[in-house]
């Protein structure tokens, strides 16, 4: 390989936040022990905060930001990854700390790799990226309520901030699981869109907005949160005894202000989901199922493939929520 290559790269020099595609060099790359040539990147909420103005999350400049990225591998210090190997990586604060998948080569620490299902490829596993890694590590938290816990069975499963990319993964998950979802949306024009990933009832964000009772009606016997805040504190007083609520995400705010009710009373579970952090057992577990849950052409539907050029145009549309469905990008387009 040439020693040169293309990259997103942000700065902050004297308070000043740019992002520019630059050709970098090899030796730029000072982290981790293997280098792997990037196939796709994705967009997700967490990259478009950075991209705007560092998110407060990148605390190093010059930056190449990406939190994931699949890929081959071109170069391994590690005897478990070898040449031509297909490799996934989300998270580990890859894109935050070490620099990251918007780049034509990232170089990370081989224990943040696992390598690409042969059912899958580094296309697929991008149209799913963290998004589609955290949709499936909610719904396997859901599914613990009959499963691991022995209770009783999952049957009404809600899903916030629908549209959204863990949404939208989510409910074509959970309703491949066999479980009625019902979805909440800001969108009203996206109904179509919803019931063909399998949403059985679709519910107006200003449903879940305003005071609520210690305890209302118990309605769920899962949630996937994506949106926390008020909205948050209203389904956690709506699940029924023994209930999960898997909550991953903070896009309508990061307080929420409930009681200890709903778990004393009812045995609610909140369980908090952390994808960035995930182990390795559980990540290859997760994109293994993956194979067997998700419609990839369904997704390719909603999937638009972006050039570096055409992300730094679409990330604010993310931030404001005029973007759904989801971005993967090409760093050779
Ligand atoms: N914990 C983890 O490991 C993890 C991993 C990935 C993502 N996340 C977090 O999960 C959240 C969703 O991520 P994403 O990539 O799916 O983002 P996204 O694609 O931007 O989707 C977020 C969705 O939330 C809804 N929403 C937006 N603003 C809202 C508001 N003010 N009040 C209520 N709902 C609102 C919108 O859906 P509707 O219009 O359909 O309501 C939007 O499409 C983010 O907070 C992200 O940081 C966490």
């Amino acid at each position: 390989m040439s020693d040169k290559f293309k990259a997103i790269v942000i700065d902050n020099q004297n308070e000043k936040f740019t992002r520019e595609i630059k050709e970098i060099n090899k030796t730029d790359l000072k982290d981790g022990n293997v280098l792997v040539k990037i196939d796709y990147s994705d967009l997700n909420y967490k990259d478009a905060l950075i991209l705007n103005n560092g998110g407060k999350i990148v605390r190093k400049f010059p930056f190449v930001p990406g939190i994931d990225f699949s890929g081959k591998v071109i170069e391994s210090e590690d005897s478990q990854f070898k040449k031509d190997d297909n490799v996934i990586l989300t998270g580990f604060r890859v894109g935050e700390a070490y620099f990251g998948g918007f780049a034509q080569y990232a170089k990370v620490d081989s224990n943040f790799l696992i390598k690409t299902p042969k059912e899958l490829d580094n296309k697929k596993a991008m149209m799913l990226g963290t998004a589609g890694f955290t949709a499936l590590q909610c719904a396997f938290a859901i599914k613990a309520r009959e499963e691991l816990l022995l209770g009783e069975k999952v049957k009404d499963v809600l899903v916030t901030g629908s549209t959204g990319g863990v949404g939208s993964i989510a409910v074509m998950v959970l309703s491949k699981m066999g479980y009625d979802v019902h979805v909440v949306t800001g969108k009203k024009d996206k109904n179509d869109y919803l019931k063909s990933l399998g949403a059985k009832n679709i519910i107006d964000r200003k449903e879940f907005e305003g005071e609520s009772k210690l305890l209302e009606k118990g309605t769920w016997d899962g949630v996937v949160d994506t949106v926390g805040g008020a909205a948050l504190t209203k389904i956690l007083a709506q699940v029924k005894p023994n209930g999960i609520v898997a909550a991953c995400g903070n896009a309508g705010g990061i307080k929420i202000n409930t009681t200890v009710m709903p778990f004393i009373i009812r045995g609610v579970k909140l369980w908090g989901i952390d994808s960035s952090g995930a182990s390795i057992k559980r990540r290859e577990f997760l994109w293994n199922e993956a194979t067997k849950l998700i419609d990839f052409n369904k997704i390719q539907s909603f999937t638009k493939e972006l050039s570096f050029n055409e992300l730094i145009e679409t990330f604010p549309k993310l931030l404001k929520g005029e973007f759904f469905g989801r971005a993967i990008v090409n760093p050779n387009k």
